[in-house]
């Protein structure tokens, strides 16, 4: 058994000073003085929190888009990822059209299986709606996949709104939840073109192109077929006060709505674009960054408990060689940040002065985990529920540097931020995962079947 003594335990209830057991992956004692015998291993955690590990239920690793790679492969991605405290992450399983989930689900785990240091579970992004995709729902949802998601903007991936109704509708069959990029796909596509055809070639053309009423208009649709097929749905990455307004008119009439944002809409503007030179490719990602205002909006939403949890849309591209593939034309820049072994430093940087340790747990762990299908298995420290920790000791100020990230990526949007607090020692199904940001032993990630 081991037993982290000293420590201040995250509960749901709030945090309170107490040890914590673990045997054999599971955690088996929560609380009070737990008296070590012999052979026991006893970790000193004074000073420090002890969070349930925490969950990215939005990355996006090893994944082709096409023209580009992404740089992060489950290798270096879960390194990261557990590097900074995050014990599981769920990633999207991708159909490639004309080909079945299955084959998606099997790729995606073959990808995973062996080399990740953090556990994983796959969303199954659905993007060929066929009798053949129809049929093979329950199948997928028997391998553990209970949510999904669906695109509205992006033409290779995109599904129209009759599939969107079918799709959602399919949901109640299977208990699945399903998210969406909301993003009018068709309006986007022209506002690009008038960009280009007036000469504006350069990052700056990207957020112009994709206004916040682009993302607005598609979680209005979404949600009225999401009402019409009588759903929840979830929203990925929000990113604007006009999508934040949308989501609370749906929640007014009494629809179930769960939003989700990311770090990036919470930390930084859209005046990243008008960095000199080509800086702002580092910035290009979909939905782009906003304006003050909305950073503002979405950082009290998120004070205010409306939104659901907090993940990263992880989707790295190298600056020097492949964010260039858009030199001449900003729609040819691979979309997408890293941001999966910052994530917990950076909200909890952030937020630690507004939110009590529980609050910021339900943000990066908890709800993630009930969302996903998860919870207690994971997202809580309770008896039975998997060891997966973070010992996390507040009192270190550090800087975030590419130089010094596990992410294989050559910049982080992030450079130069100051961070209050870190994640001493990761434990992943009981198995030390990392230590001082410091990768240990070999991997123990698994995959979470839901
Ligand atoms: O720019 C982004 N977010 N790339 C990843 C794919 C997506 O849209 O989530
Ligand atoms: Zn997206
Ligand atoms: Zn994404």
């Amino acid at each position: 058994m081991t037993i982290i003594k000293n420590g201040t335990l995250v509960l749901e209830k709030g945090a309170e000073k107490g040890d914590l057991a673990f045997e054999e992956g599971k955690i088996t004692r929560v609380g009070g003085q737990i008296p070590a015998g012999a052979g026991d291993e006893v970790i000193d955690a004074e000073g420090c929190f002890i969070y349930p590990g925490f969950i990215d239920q939005h990355t996006h690793l090893q994944m082709d888009t096409g023209t580009a790679w992404t740089a992060d492969d489950f290798e270096s991605g879960t390194r990261a990822a557990a590097c900074g405290g995050t014990t599981t992450i769920v990633d999207f399983a991708t159909q490639d059209r004309g080909d079945t989930m299955m084959h998606a689900l099997e790729i995606w785990k073959g990808r995973a299986e062996g080399v990740s240091r953090c556990n994983y579970a796959f969303h199954m992004a659905i993007t060929d709606w066929n009798e053949q995709t129809k049929k093979e729902l329950e199948k997928i949802r028997e391998e553990g996949v209970c949510s999904f998601k669906i695109y509205m903007a992006y033409d290779n991936l995109r599904v129209s709104d009759s599939e969107a109704l079918e799709i959602l509708e399919s949901m109640k069959q299977i208990g699945g939840l399903c998210g969406c990029h909301c993003e009018n796909g068709p309006l986007i596509t022209t506002l690009q073109q008038r960009q280009i055809d007036a000469g504006n070639t350069g990052p700056a053309g990207h957020p112009v192109s994709r206004p916040a009423e682009a993302e607005a208009e598609a979680i209005d649709r979404y949600t009225w077929l999401a009402s019409l097929a009588d759903v929840p749905v979830y929203i990925v990455h929000l990113s604007s006060k006009l999508g934040l307004e949308e989501v609370r008119k749906v929640r007014e009439r009494g629809q179930t709505v769960y939003a989700e944002t990311c770090p990036q809409y919470l930390l930084m503007d859209d005046e990243k674009y008008l960095l000199p030179g080509f800086e702002g490719a580092k910035y290009v990602m979909s939905p782009p960054l906003r304006g003050k205002e909305d950073v503002e909006a979405l950082r009290e939403a998120v004070l205010s408990g409306e939104i659901d949890a907090i993940a990263t849309d992880h989707c790295s591209f190298n600056y020097g060689s492949q964010k260039t593939l858009g030199k001449d034309d900003f729609r040819k820049i691979p979309n997408g940040a890293p941001g999966i072994e910052h994530r917990p430093s950076l909200v909890i940087s952030l937020l630690q002065d507004k939110l009590d340790p529980a609050a910021l747990c339900r943000l990066l762990s908890t709800g993630p985990a009930r969302l996903m299908g998860m919870y207690p298995r994971k997202g809580c420290l309770k008896p039975g529920s998997d060891a997966d920790l973070v010992i996390w000791d507040p009192s270190v100020s550090w800087t975030i540097e590419a130089a010094l990230q596990q992410q294989n990526v050559d910049y982080t949007p992030y450079e130069g931020t100051q961070i209050h607090g870190r994640a001493r020692d990761v434990f992943v199904n009981g198995i030390p995962a990392a230590h001082l940001g410091e990768p240990v032993g070999a991997p123990a990630g698994e995959y979470v079947k839901r």
